[in-house]
């Protein structure tokens, strides 16, 4: 394992999860859960804080069978699919250049540029190969939530991360249609289930009550407008 990619995954994580947002609290958990996924899709991409934190824990995974690509990066097993009505790709892209220029200002020059050791040759390549990796590791797609089922097999969605409109219909549906294609020990996790305004929390303790055989009970976050994690029993 390259300790040093690792470093530096962990501070790209640390700068978007202290950059305030309505979801920059959950950064570290979908990373964390990220980390256990190899098939992550999401609902709802928007700027993609979340579609970030998601490939960061992501390719963090431990080393799995496959092609060592290069660059350190791609050494592992993880593939992230996001889908949003509109066309994100353009604002991802932008948000991922706009974190890989934060952290070469702040905790990249702290490390090369400010502790006397001004070769940041390693950094910049390593850096460049993260903007690789999350083309080759990330498909970003223009398409409804629900309609998207169709693009995934049967169980094979190791964790699945709603946040969508966030109204009770919405959620209700996309809860029912994702629910076979949710692997064995696989996991539902979604945004804003205490947001006052919002259906989410109704929609998904109903669907657990209804599933109660197949789902552990739902984990409940309450800080930063919520966050449920629904984990499949087998
Ligand atoms: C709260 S934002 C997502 C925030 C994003 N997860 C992040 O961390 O930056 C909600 C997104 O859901 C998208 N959306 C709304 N209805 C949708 C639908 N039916 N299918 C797919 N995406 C939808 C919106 O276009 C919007 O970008």
């Amino acid at each position: 394992m390259d300790t040093r990619n690792d470093s530096l995954r962990l501070g790209l994580l640390c700068l978007l999860a202290s950059e305030p947002s309505d979801i920059h609290q959950h950064v570290m958990t979908l990373a964390h859960l990220a980390a256990q996924s190899s098939t992550v899709v999401e609902l709802g991409t928007r700027t993609g804080v979340s579609t970030l934190a998601l490939f960061l824990g992501g390719i963090g995974r431990a080393p799995t069978r496959g092609p060592d690509i290069g660059g350190g990066w791609n050494a592992r097993s993880f593939a992230l699919r996001t889908f949003d009505i509109a066309d994100c790709w353009p604002d991802v892209d932008r948000n991922l250049h706009r974190l890989v220029s934060a952290y070469r200002e702040t905790l990249g020059a702290h490390l090369y540029r400010y502790s006397g050791n001004g070769d940041d040759s390693w950094e910049n390549e390593a850096l460049g190969a993260l903007r690789e990796s999350f083309r080759r590791h990330v498909e970003v797609s223009q398409q409804d939530s629900v309609k998207a089922v169709a693009s995934m097999l049967p169980g094979s969605v190791s964790m699945l991360f709603i946040d969508t409109t966030h109204t009770l219909e919405q959620t209700r549906a996309e809860l029912e249609v994702w629910d076979e294609r949710i692997a064995p020990l696989g996991m539902i996790v979604g945004h804003d289930s205490h947001h006052p305004d919002y259906g989410v929390r109704e929609a998904v303790l109903a669907f657990a009550a209804r599933n109660v055989e197949r789902y552990y009970p739902p984990a409940l976050h309450d800080w930063n407008n919520g966050l449920f994690i629904l984990r499949r029993r087998s």
